[in-house]
């Protein structure tokens, strides 16, 4: 069976990196156009770099969860591509595989001249430059720029039989707008302890990605529903 699993922010949550718009959010202690934005960016790179710096810190102290597992062991029966809103490498780590990032990766980062992109394991600042001598930014797509991997994720999604939408408010477009290619047959299962509304027939899983997503594959691959 063709699989598409779109996840979010809430996937990553219980191994403790937080979302974005949830109590205690991201969002509560920084100011997303500050921060996550073109604009932001070309006004303060120092604070931008410094945010991004902070997340990248974090990964070393946080570990994938049962979830992502849960989406290794799926992987192994099934055509899954799991298109990503999370900038973390926590799919990579619990060996998901077939992964597209939509947002970009913390972990690497992109010449703003050549757009050639490297790994990044250290910390960005203004001074960072890349081989060719040029400044080096984050990887991450912000606010007012393009999703340059959207189109692989419509051809995943449209192509599916099933999608798998874990963790995500559904807030940030065009993420959020290929909710809206499926057609009225594709099976379209939500896991979330707050699910966004969504108007197409839907079967909810109300509950933590942790907690939901182990005992959805295993009925999955054992009773094939
Ligand atoms: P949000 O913070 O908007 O939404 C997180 C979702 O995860 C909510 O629906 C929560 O109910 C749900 N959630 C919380 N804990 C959970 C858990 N343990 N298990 C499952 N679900 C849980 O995060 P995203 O939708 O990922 O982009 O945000 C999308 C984009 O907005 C991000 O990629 C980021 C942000 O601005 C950029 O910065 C470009």
């Amino acid at each position: 069976m063709k699989i598409t699993v779109l996840t979010g922010a809430g996937i990553s949550a219980e191994s403790g990196l937080s979302t974005f718009r949830d109590s205690n959010g991201l969002w509560e202690d920084y100011d997303v156009m500050e921060v996550a934005s073109i604009s932001g960016y070309q006004k303060n790179p120092d604070l931008v770099n410094k945010f991004y710096n902070e997340r990248r810190q974090q990964l070393s102290y946080v570990f994938p969860n049962d979830a992502h597992y849960s989406l290794t062991e799926l992987q192994k029966y099934h055509d899954v591509t799991i298109v990503t809103q999370n900038v973390d490498d926590l799919h990579e780590r619990a060996c998901n595989t077939n992964i597209i990032h939509l947002h970009g990766e913390l972990l690497k980062s992109r010449d703003i001249v050549t757009n050639k992109v490297y790994i990044q394991k250290d910390d960005i600042t203004s001074e960072t430059l890349s081989i060719d001598g040029n400044i080096l930014r984050p990887h991450i797509v912000w606010f007012g720029e393009t999703v340059d991997e959207l189109q692989s994720a419509i051809d995943a999604i449209s192509q599916s039989d099933m999608v798998i939408v874990i963790g995500t408010s559904l807030n940030v477009y065009p993420a959020a707008g290929l909710i809206d290619i499926l057609d009225q047959n594709t099976r379209l299962v939500v896991i979330d302890p707050n699910p966004p509304a969504i108007s197409r027939p839907v079967e909810y899983l109300r509950g933590t990605a942790a907690e939901m997503l182990p005992i959805f594959v295993v009925s999955l691959l054992q009773n094939g529903y």
